[in-house]
C-alpha cells in the first residue's frame, strides 16, 4: 500500500490547532510557553500518543513524537517547525509544518510502511522570539546541546520569567517521556510558508530552499535628559529622541537603497518616561538587519553605529548597542536538496530554487546535521499577519512533498 497524504484530515488539524489562541480577526496568538502554546502541545502529544507514538520533551521542551524504523538505533530523521506565534501571527507559520509533518508520519503508519531510518516529529520552543528574545530558542540550544546561560535571565515585557515558563510548560506535559537537549538526528527537513511574495508572483506551489540569510537583532539605548518639554530651550536640551531621529532618516534613505539585498527594520522604540509634556530621558529601539552574506552585516554594522554614535555626540547623550541576536547565514544540504528535486519530479509538481528571507529553526539544525527547507505559496506573500493565509491545495502539495521526501531521504539505512 503506497502512503497518501489525507488532504481532509491535515486540513480539519490546520483550523483546530488555528483555534488555540485564534484571535477575532482569524489569526493566533500563541506566543512561546503561554498557556495556548502550552495547549496547542498538549493537543499534538495526545494526537501523538492516540497513534500508539512514542512522545519526548527536552529541557528546551522541544517535544518529539517517534516513530520506531527497521533500524531503530540510527539516528533518527527529524521533520517539523514550531507552534508558537507571533502575538497577532497567522495560522500556518509554524503550525503548517509541524502538522504536515505530523500527517506525513500518520499516512506512514496508516499505510504500514516501515521506514528504514525511525521517524520524528518536532515542533522547536520559541521560533517567535517575539515574548522571548532571541528566536529561535529550542533549536538553537539542541544544536549546541546545553541552554546558553544568559538566557537564566531572559524576561518577557510583561516581566514573565524565561526560566519559570519554561518549567511549568515542560510540567503540563510531565507524563512525557525526558530525553537530553541535542540527540544525534540524521537530517532534518521543514516545511514552511514562504513568508514573502515570490512564489505567488512566479505562480509556483513549491519552493525548495537551499539557504537561509544572516539575521542581526540590535537594542539602542539613547540616554539624554528629562526635562520640561515647554520651558527648556534648545540649548539646554539633551533629548536623545533627536539624535534616534536622526539617526534612523539616514539609515532608513540609505541601506535598502545602497543594496537590495539588505533589510533593515525598527520594530519597536520605546520613549521613558513616555510623557507628552517632558523631553524624553531614554529612546531604546531595535533593528532587525538582514543579508545574505556575513561580510556585510558587519560592514552594515559598523555603519550603524557610527551613525547613532554622530547624532549622540550632537545631541550630547549616551548611547549603547547590544546584540541580542546573531544569526549566520545558512546553506543547505545538497544531498537533501537532490532529494526535494527528486520528490517534486514524481509528484509533477514545478519547484523553484529559493534563499529564504525569514529565519528557521532549520538554520540552527543545519549546524548539526544535514537540513534543508519546503517552501509553499502565502496570500500576498503576507505573514507576521492575522490575514495570513495559505490556499488548502498548496498545504497539501507541500505535505506531499515532505511525504515524498522523507521516504526518497528514510531509504538510505545502510
Ligand atoms: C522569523 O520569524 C523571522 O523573523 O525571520
Ligand atoms: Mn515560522
Ligand atoms: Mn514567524
Amino acid at each position: 500500500m503506497q502512503a497518501e497524504i489525507n488532504e481532509h484530515r491535515l486540513l480539519e488539524r490546520i483550523d483546530a490547532f488555528a483555534r488555540i489562541g485564534g484571535t477575532p480577526a482569524g489569526g493566533v496568538n500563541r506566543q512561546a510557553l503561554s498557556q495556548e502554546d502550552r495547549q496547542a502541545r498538549g493537543l499534538l502529544a495526545r494526537l501523538a500518543r492516540a497513534r500508539g507514538f512514542r512522545v519526548f520533551q527536552d529541557p528546551m521542551a522541544n517535544l518529539f513524537v517517534r516513530r520506531e524504523g527497521r533500524f531503530s538505533s540510527l539516528p533518527p530523521f527529524v521533520i517539523g517547525s514550531h507552534l508558537d506565534s507571533q502575538p497577532t501571527g497567522g495560522r500556518f507559520d509554524g503550525a503548517l509544518g509541524v502538522l504536515a509533518a505530523f500527517e506525513v508520519m500518520e499516512s506512514l503508519e496508516d499505510a504500514g510502511i516501515e521506514t528504514d531510518l525511525p521517524l520524528e516529529v518536532v515542533a522547536w520552543t520559541n521560533e517567535e522570539g517575539s515574548r522571548f528574545a532571541p528566536g529561535a530558542m529550542g533549536s538553537s540550544a539542541f544544536a549546541l546541546g546545553h541552554i546558553p546561560p544568559e538566557w537564566t535571565d531572559v524576561r518577557a515585557r510583561n516581566g514573565a520569567h524565561l526560566t519559570e515558563e519554561l518549567k511549568l510548560t515542560l510540567d503540563a506535559l510531565a507524563d512525557t517521556e525526558a530525553r537530553p537537549l541535542g540527540i544525534g538526528i540524521s537530517a532534518y527537513l521543514e516545511l514552511h510558508i514562504e513568508q514573502g511574495p515570490t512564489l505567488e508572483r512566479e505562480g509556483v506551489p513549491i519552493g525548495i530552499v537551499h539557504g537561509i540569510q544572516g539575521t542581526r537583532w540590535l537594542e539602542v539605548v539613547l540616554t539624554g535628559q528629562a526635562a520640561h518639554a515647554g520651558t527648556t530651550p534648545l540649548a539646554f536640551r539633551r533629548d536623545p529622541m533627536v539624535a534616534a531621529a536622526a539617526a534612523l532618516d539616514r539609515l532608513y534613505k540609505s541601506v535598502m537603497q545602497k543594496d537590495e539585498r539588505v533589510r533593515f527594520t525598527v520594530g519597536r522604540f520605546v520613549l521613558e518616561p513616555g510623557s507628552v509634556n517632558a523631553i524624553p530621558e531614554t529612546v531604546t529601539f531595535t533593528i532587525d538587519l538582514r543579508h545574505p552574506e556575513t561580510a556585510v552585516l558587519d560592514a552594515l554594522e559598523e555603519i550603524i553605529a557610527a551613525e547613532i554614535e554622530e547624532e549622540r555626540v550632537a545631541s550630547g547623550c549616551t548611547s549603547s548597542i547590544r546584540r541580542l541576536s546573531e544569526m549566520e547565514p545558512a546553506s543547505f544540504s545538497d544531498t537533501l536538496l537532490t532529494c526535494l528535486d527528486r520528490a517534486a519530479e514524481h509528484l509533477g509538481l514545478t519547484t523553484i530554487r529559493m534563499l529564504s528571507g525569514a529565519f528557521h529553526d532549520a538554520l540552527f539544525i543545519n549546524r548539526k546535521a544535514p537540513s534543508a527547507m519546503i517552501f509553499v505559496p502565502c496570500r500576498d506573500g503576507l505573514s507576521h499577519n492575522e490575514a495570513e493565509y495559505v490556499e488548502p491545495g498548496h498545504c497539501v502539495a507541500g505535505a506531499r512533498m515532505l511525504l515524498a521526501s522523507t521516504l526518497e531521504a528514510t531509504r538510505q539505512a545502510p
